[in-house]
């Protein structure tokens, strides 16, 4: 994906950070899905006393974008608050993969560092995904 492009969606995840609700583990992160038509939709992890019920940022941004009828996701981005590019966990992969097809690019950052982002796919994150 063009460097430009990469550079924003990870400022906008940066950004959705600052909203996280981690109490808990201290541990701050921010999604963003530029979607279809171009706009950007943004989530963070929401932690819970119960701590089951945490939702991932990943999670809540595809759902953000969903609750707008904005289905398809063209690129991901994903900001952590920690030293290293934070990779999605296995449920929001499965997740994603709902709404981004396997070349859908993935790119990770941590808070501090975004100029040393790290790029991937989808289907190498989550290669031969369950599907009915
Ligand atoms: N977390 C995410 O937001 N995304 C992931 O892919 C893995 C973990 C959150 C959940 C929890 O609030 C914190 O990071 C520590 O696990």
């Amino acid at each position: 994906m063009k460097t430009s492009d990469a550079r924003r969606l990870l400022r906008a995840a940066a950004a959705a950070t600052k909203n996280a609700y981690a109490p808990y583990s201290r541990f701050r992160v921010g999604a963003a899905l530029l979607t279809a038509g171009g706009e950007i939709v943004t989530g963070c992890n929401v932690e819970n006393v119960s701590y089951g019920l945490t939702i991932c940022a990943e999670r809540s941004a595809v759902f953000a974008a969903v609750a707008r009828r904005l289905r398809k996701i063209q690129a991901v981005a994903i900001v952590a608050s920690g030293p290293k590019p934070p990779y999605p966990c296995g449920a929001c992969r499965q997740v994603l993969a709902e709404f981004c097809p396997a070349s859908t690019p993935v790119i990770l950052a941590p808070l501090r560092r975004l100029a040393d982002f790290e790029e991937t796919t989808l289907g190498e994150l989550l290669p031969k995904s369950f599907k009915l």
